[in-house]
């Protein structure tokens, strides 16, 4: 495939959508060290004596053992259970079990902009991911249009509760209490008809096999919210990222258009490279780390910044011209093309295959549309506590 990127002639050349607003709103936990070259975030990510340290974790420590999510857990617990949800994302799973609901997702979603003419993007990638991740869970199964999306208005009311960091007073106290109605809401409404159903007649989703393993009906809610936001927040910005590029670069989506299943994967993870929706991971050294596990990086107390989006333009590892969106640079780098966005090490996650083939089974269906265009300057905003940006207004029209 002809590279896009004219690197070395070009090469102030720089594609990225969302680098103002993270310079502008970027903050790092105050007493971390921040680690940004490509062999340096790839060490501490794989460091077996450093644990989470992302938001929520120290809270998270406080719940009972098989209460607290997979991604923050640590050591051998962590590895037994992610062993529960790995198999869910082999390439034959992907395959056989999601493939026809994501091309039906992108049939009904696409279906809609034909009818009126007009879609906005960051939409229909949230009923996109919601069903996708909704499926593996197993809340949104069996679920008809207008149920799905009652289900989606629930998800997005209790993951986007996390906005309240900006509040204070009083007025934070309220929108504390109303979060704690929202959970309740997805509880009463998702969670607990599903755990029901499959008790009586298990399936193959997340749910079912909590419910074999008997964990309580909190674990579930809480494994089930992680899963949502995992899985969910960060697809639906990476299909409306993808869908921004994809329409503003005419050269760009013909190579997309033309391109086989290997050529449009690059590109797809060519633009997450260039545009983590995680900027930065956090890990820290345990204060009472025993000596005997402490290494030059494990040093007991010490916490680490990882910027995923620094470590994604070391030019040591992603080559020349690293802000040029470049399909070629996977193949000439010989490595994985997202990089570090989907992390490294045992944390690495699980659930890229889903997030990949579902945004190539939207863009496959909304880019064969007649007349489509972008109709309106998407914005971006960032949002400091979860390092990550949210893409709004991408409001396509055609004819
Ligand atoms: C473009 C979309 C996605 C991006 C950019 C993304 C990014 C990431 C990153 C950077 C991590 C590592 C976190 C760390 O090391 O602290 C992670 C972990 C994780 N992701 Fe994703 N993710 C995406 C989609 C998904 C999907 C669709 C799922 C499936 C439900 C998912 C489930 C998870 C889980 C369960 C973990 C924790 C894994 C563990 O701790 O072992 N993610 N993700």
């Amino acid at each position: 495939m002809a590279s896009l990127a004219k690197c070395p002639i070009d090469s102030g050349r720089d594609d990225r959508k969302t680098a103002v607003a993270y310079e502008q709103g970027v903050s790092f936990k105050p007493g971390s060290e921040v680690v940004r070259d490509a062999d340096g975030v790839k060490s501490v990510l794989r460091n077996a004596s450093l644990v989470q340290d992302a938001l929520d974790a120290a809270a998270m420590k406080q719940l009972q053992p098989d209460e607290i999510p997979l991604i923050f857990l640590d050591g051998k617990m962590h590895r037994e259970r992610r062993k529960h949800i790995t198999d869910f994302f082999s390439p034959r799973s992907i395959k056989e079990k999601f493939a026809p609901l994501m091309e039906k997702t992108a049939d009904i979603l696409v279906g809609e902009l034909e009818q009126t003419k007009k879609l906005r993007i960051d939409e229909a990638s949230w009923q996109m991911a919601v069903t996708l991740v909704g499926e593996l869970i197993g809340v949104t199964r069996g679920k008809s249009r207008a149920q799905m999306k009652q289900t989606a208005k629930r998800i997005e009311r209790f993951l986007y509760r996390t906005h309240m960091s900006d509040l204070k007073g009083w007025r934070l106290a309220i929108a504390r209490g109303r979060a704690a109605l929202y959970v309740m809401d997805f509880l009463i409404r998702d969670v607990r008809p599903t755990v029901k159903a499959r008790r009586k007649a298990p399936q193959d989703d997340v749910i079912s096999r909590l419910v074999a393993e008997n964990y309580t009906e909190k674990a579930i809610l809480i494994d089930a919210m992680t899963l949502c936001g995992a899985g969910m927040q960060t697809t639906r910005e990476f299909i409306s990222l993808v869908a921004w590029h994809l329409l503003d670069n005419d050269d760009l989506r013909r190579q997309f258009m033309e391109g086989d299943y290997d050529a449009q994967m690059a590109i797809l993870e060519e633009i997450l490279r260039l545009e983590p929706i995680v900027s930065t991971l956090y890990r820290r050294a345990p204060d009472d780390l025993p000596e005997k596990v402490a290494n030059p990086l494990a040093v007991a107390g010490h916490s680490y910044a990882v910027s995923l989006r620094h470590a994604n333009i070391d030019p040591a590892a992603v080559g020349e011209c690293p802000f040029a969106l470049d399909p070629a640079r996977k193949e000439r780098q010989q490595d994985q093309g997202a990089f570090l966005s989907f992390g490294n090490g045992m944390h690495r996650c699980p659930g890229s295959p889903l997030a990949l083939n579902e945004t190539l089974a939207l863009m496959n269906r909304l880019l064969k549309v007649k007349g489509l265009k972008l109709a309106s300057k998407p914005q971006v905003h960032w949002v400091p506590h979860l390092a990550t940006f949210e893409i709004r207004d991408v409001l396509v029209t055609c004819d």
